[in-house]
């Protein structure tokens, strides 16, 4: 029996679909043409590439979700921190790893940087003691690691949990701007439309902590030159980060601070 959501979701999806056919006046040769879009995204989609997911971000539908469904995050200081995209390369079960140490490893190219802050009640300001960030980003060559045979098994990935302080702090690179995977039927639609296929740099997040609503997000660098023209659309400003150059650390060429407010149930 179908549920009322359902039948109200797919009813109006429905609706929305035949009044754009016939706006449009679609013919079969265009709508075939769609079909092989669909078909082509199913056919190179496995573990490692989502590429239905990759069609929704060219198309926005990703960002406008995140919108919809967390539209407590409103940007503003007094708020939990804005939500982001999740994207197609998130894995489960990252590596969990000590306060302090690294998540780069055989990468000698890059922008070493040293990231800490705090995680908080947005509500309070108290931290957050036992929450677990979840990083992930690029290498320089604009790879995630499972599209990289030439880097480790979980390269660029960590799972940090907070002391009593809520405090964290790790090392990552500076991430650089790539394009998100254009060989495909994303790339394809991209092309036809005279778009790039750009990210700016980033990199995600996920934050989680007993009581508190998992937050996810991403960070983006502020000195970026696609920072206005994301070709998925998720830069909120609250979001847009410094990386100052850093001395006296051998081990960091920048530092970035960044606090993260969660909001409890
Ligand atoms: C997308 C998101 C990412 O974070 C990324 O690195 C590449 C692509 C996306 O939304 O399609
Ligand atoms: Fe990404």
């Amino acid at each position: 029996k179908a549920s009322p959501r359902i039948r109200k979701v797919v009813g109006s999806l429905i609706q929305h679909l035949h009044d754009f056919l016939r706006e449009n006046e679609v013919t079969v040769e265009e709508w075939l043409a769609g079909v092989d879009l669909i078909n082509q995204a199913g056919r190179i989609s496995d573990d490692k590439r989502n590429e239905g997911q990759l069609l929704c971000d060219v198309l926005g539908i990703e960002s406008l979700v995140d919108e919809i469904t967390y539209k407590v995050a409103t940007d503003a200081p007094d708020e939990p921190t804005a939500t982001a995209i999740l994207g197609p390369f998130w894995r489960k079960d990252a590596p969990r790893r000590n306060m302090g140490d690294t998540i780069v490893f055989e990468i000698d190219n890059g922008d070493n940087t040293l990231m800490s802050g705090t995680v908080t009640d947005f509500v309070t300001g108290k931290p957050i003691e036992g929450a677990e960030l979840d990083v992930w980003h690029t290498a320089p060559n604009g790879l995630y690691e499972q599209q990289d045979p030439n880097q480790p098994d979980m390269n660029l990935r960590g799972r940090f949990t907070t002391g009593k302080d809520g405090k964290y702090h790790f090392y990552c690179l500076r991430p650089t701007s790539y394009p998100i995977p254009d060989d495909g039927p994303s790339g394809k639609l991209l092309q036809l439309l005279d778009r790039h296929p750009m990210r700016p740099a980033h990199i995600h997040f996920i934050l989680s902590a007993p009581g508190y609503k998992p937050l996810v997000t991403q960070i983006f660098d502020r000195r970026d030159k696609y920072i206005t023209n994301d070709s998925v659309f998720a830069v909120k400003d609250s979001l847009i980060v410094d990386f100052e150059p850093f001395k006296g650390d051998p081990k960091a060429d920048f530092k970035l601070d960044y606090d993260f407010r969660l909001a409890s149930y």
